[in-house]
């Protein structure tokens, strides 16, 4: 039995995290045919999101203007609904969930980026899952001068987007910061380079991923 055979009945969950015009969305749609490829068993979705509750809540974080605190308590109750309707039932069915941002998203934009102290944000976390967390998460580093050149210019550029270099920077950093202290469970990918270079290393990490828990289990 191979390795991704072995591990089908088990969920995993993966989250991909980066700033904005890091090439997450890129790299996320390789990565999904790449695991297709393998027969293992997907379910794909993003936050906010991945629910019809979470969509409609995303078009208002990304267009409405709200503050820092309704921002974070939307972003968390698109979470709850998204880990009840859709994350855990998949984890609990056996699929690996591939997830387009998580938590992490909330630490390094609402706490870095726009300054919420980070224990409100572990409270909400604590609240909303603190018995669930990513097994793997990808991180898309790039220079913030980089991501910040790619969304300028964007057609229609979301609330995020629009922000500033200042801004970018501080969401970086906070991804690094967040990467740093939890190795085990980061895979900080240099994004900053040829995307046949990126998918290379995306395919050793996942597979090196894969191989790692089939020999845990
Ligand atoms: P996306 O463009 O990667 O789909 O993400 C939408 C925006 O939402 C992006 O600018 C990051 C932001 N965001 C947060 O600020 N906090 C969060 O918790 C999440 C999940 C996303």
């Amino acid at each position: 039995m191979s390795s991704v055979q072995a591990l089908a009945t088990t969920g995993r969950f993966i989250t991909l995290e980066g700033v904005d015009g890091a090439g997450k969305t890129t790299h996320l749609a390789w990565l999904v045919e790449y695991l297709k490829s393998r027969h293992v068993p997907l379910c794909v979705t993003r936050e906010p999101g991945g629910t019809p509750l979470g969509e409609a809540l995303r078009e208002l974080l990304l267009h409405e203007a709200m503050s820092i605190e309704t921002e974070a308590l939307l972003m968390f109750a698109s979470r709850q609904q998204h880990l009840q309707s859709c994350i855990i039932p998949a984890l609990n069915a056996g699929q690996w969930v591939v997830c387009d941002r998580f938590t992490d998203a909330s630490y390094a934009y609402q706490g870095g980026g726009r300054g919420l102290p980070v224990e409100k944000l572990a409270m909400l976390e604590h609240w909303v899952h603190s018995d669930i967390q990513p097994d793997l998460t990808l991180l898309f580093d790039v220079p913030a001068e980089v991501s910040f050149e790619r969304v300028r210019g964007a057609r229609s550029p979301d609330r995020f987007e629009q922000l500033d270099l200042a801004f970018f920077q501080r969401v970086r950093q906070a991804y690094l910061d967040r990467a740093v202290a939890d190795p085990l469970r980061f895979r900080i990918i240099n994004a900053n380079r040829a995307i046949d270079e990126i998918q290379l290393e995306l395919a050793e990490v996942i597979m090196s991923y894969i191989q790692g828990e089939a020999h845990a289990s």
